[in-house]
């Protein structure tokens, strides 16, 4: 059986738009995901998601973080909907690694080092705390957060 995921994405209904009509257009074994309503494209905030507790078997979210107002408020309400043992995996890009350091000052954005979230993660309950760093190769510089419920 196929576990089911969150990807807290977007807040944009311009977002969701996009997805779908890409998924219409170059995926439609996604497309027919959704009909068969295997898969399902909600718009809402991370920090009150539309759906019941213990309902996901993994959440993931890529370049969001940084635009959550109350981090640890939002770790808590993935974990309220993630079933016990789900599994929560945040990737980033670390702090020093932005080339633009203005951003560092930014009020919308807030940048983290992976090893801060971990502890954020701690505060909200999470287990099992890790922080994987990919390959560099591609020169692209990422962590990865992962906890489990
Ligand atoms: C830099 S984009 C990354 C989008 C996508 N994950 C990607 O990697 O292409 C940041 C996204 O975070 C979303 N976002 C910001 N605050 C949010 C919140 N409180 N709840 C849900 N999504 C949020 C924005 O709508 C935006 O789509």
């Amino acid at each position: 059986m196929m576990p089911n995921g969150l990807y807290p994405c977007s807040t944009s209904s311009q977002t969701v738009a996009f997805w779908r009509l890409v998924l219409a257009l170059g995926f439609p074994h996604k497309e027919a995901a959704i009909q068969s309503r295997r898969m399902e494209l909600k718009q809402g905030d991370v920090s009150s998601l539309p759906y019941p507790a213990e309902s996901f078997d993994i959440a993931f979210s890529l370049h969001s973080i940084y635009f959550w107002p109350k981090p640890l408020d939002c770790l808590k309400e993935i974990r309220r909907v993630l079933k016990p043992g789900g599994l929560l995996a945040i990737t980033i890009q670390p702090k020093d690694k932005w080339a633009n350091r203005r951003i560092e000052g930014s009020s919308i954005m807030t940048l983290y080092f992976g090893s801060e979230l971990a502890t954020i993660f701690s505060d909200a309950g999470y287990r099992n705390i890790r922080v994987e760093v990919p390959s560099q190769e591609d020169k692209i510089f990422l962590e990865c957060i992962l906890g489990v419920k």
